[in-house]
């Protein structure tokens, strides 16, 4: 019988992006006994939610990590953690103490309630931030790591708490890093905004896209539902305890070629992108090695970049109004341009 089916299930943050795709797949593909989700709300919401509303086995807890007591409360009697919370990367850039403490210390909190509440699994979603910048490509579990933000220092602390736990005291912990996840509620506006839903929704209004640098910094873009997938199967193998994995396509896409893809799907060549500064802190080069991932669980990635994207392109054109447009720079307080 798999961990998740019949259990009592909580995820952080999973009224976010990625979270909030965890919980489709876990309520629509397995049968948990119940799904809670804990989140402040800040960058997610109960929107991306509302197909589980009316569930009897959903529950939406409006609420913060670094709460233990509140943390407490929500874990009691959970088997199974997806811990998902956390403040993103160009949000360390403007505000790197909160940063750390709701990655970090939120992270810590989250752990020691769980080894407390004696659960049988926690996954905690870590990110490729920790590595930094590719040494040597593709990325496996074992590439040194030298992150280049708070965001990234944040992480590494908080995966290593985890770890921590399963090393002293035998919780069920599995850490997994995933690389760059695009795909339907990704976020346009404000510090979380990642280029492929920024760049939609700028050309769908008819604007060129914004690289910064000279748009060759490469990254491994994995569509939401094979990260989702990903978190489920790694939840569910019995080998995968006390491991971190990497879950990546294992293709490197630059920047450049991520706006030629949506400018074809666009059918709109014409929008060649416009060149900026370079962004403070922004990693060069990542690419994962799933082999590790596809050796534990056979699972590997479905969807390709240019279907992954034409998808979305279809999804925001039904959404994307020009009141979506966003600022050129997105690093600062409020997404305030330079
Ligand atoms: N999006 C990516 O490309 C990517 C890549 C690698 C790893 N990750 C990791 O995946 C996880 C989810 O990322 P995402 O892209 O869905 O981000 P997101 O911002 O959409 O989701 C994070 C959620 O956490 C909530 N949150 C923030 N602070 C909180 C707090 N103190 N207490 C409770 N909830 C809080 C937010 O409201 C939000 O809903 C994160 O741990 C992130 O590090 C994301």
């Amino acid at each position: 019988m798999s961990t998740l089916d019949g259990a009592r299930i909580v995820v952080t943050g999973g009224a976010g992006f990625i979270g909030s795709h965890t919980v489709d797949a876990l309520l629509a593909t397995r049968a948990p006994a119940h799904v809670l989700v804990l989140d402040t709300l800040d960058n997610g919401s109960a929107e991306n939610l509302s197909r589980w509303e009316a569930d009897p086995r959903f529950t939406l807890v409006v609420g913060d990590i670094r709460d233990r007591k509140l943390v407490d409360s929500v874990l009691s009697g959970a088997d199974v953690v997806f811990h998902l919370a956390c403040l993103g990367v160009r949000h360390s850039l403007h505000n790197p103490v909160d940063n750390h403490e709701v990655n970090a210390t939120g992270s810590l909190t989250v752990a020691l309630a769980a080894r407390d509440a004696g659960v049988t699994r926690f996954i905690h979603v870590s990110s490729s931030e920790v590595f930094g910048t590719a040494r040597t490509v593709p990325m496996d579990e074992n590439h040194p790591t030298w992150p280049e933000t708070v965001y990234g220092a944040g992480k590494l602390a908080g995966e290593a708490y985890s770890r921590a736990m399963f090393r002293t005291y035998g919780m069920p912990v599995v850490v997994v890093r995933p690389f760059n996840t695009y795909g339907t509620r990704s976020h346009v506006e404000g510090d979380s905004g990642e280029i492929i839903p920024r760049t939609i929704v700028r050309m769908i209004n008819g604007e060129r896209p914004v690289l910064y640098g000279d748009g060759s910094q490469t990254r491994d873009f994995m569509h939401v539902s094979d990260t989702a997938a990903g978190l489920l199967a790694l939840a569910e193998c019995e080998e995968a305890i006390g491991r971190t994995v990497t879950i990546g396509t294992g293709v490197e896409t630059s920047m450049r070629e991520v706006c030629r893809l949506i400018a074809d799907a666009l059918d709109r060549p014409d929008l060649t992108p416009r060149m900026l500064p370079a962004r403070p802190g922004d990693v060069l080069r990542l690419c994962a090695d799933g082999s590790t991932m596809a050796r534990l669980t056979g699972l590997t990635p479905n969807v390709v970049l240019a279907d992954g994207i034409a998808d979305l392109v279809d999804w925001f054109q039904a959404r994307a109004t020009s009141n979506m447009l966003v600022t050129d720079t997105n690093w600062e307080p409020s997404g305030v341009s330079t």
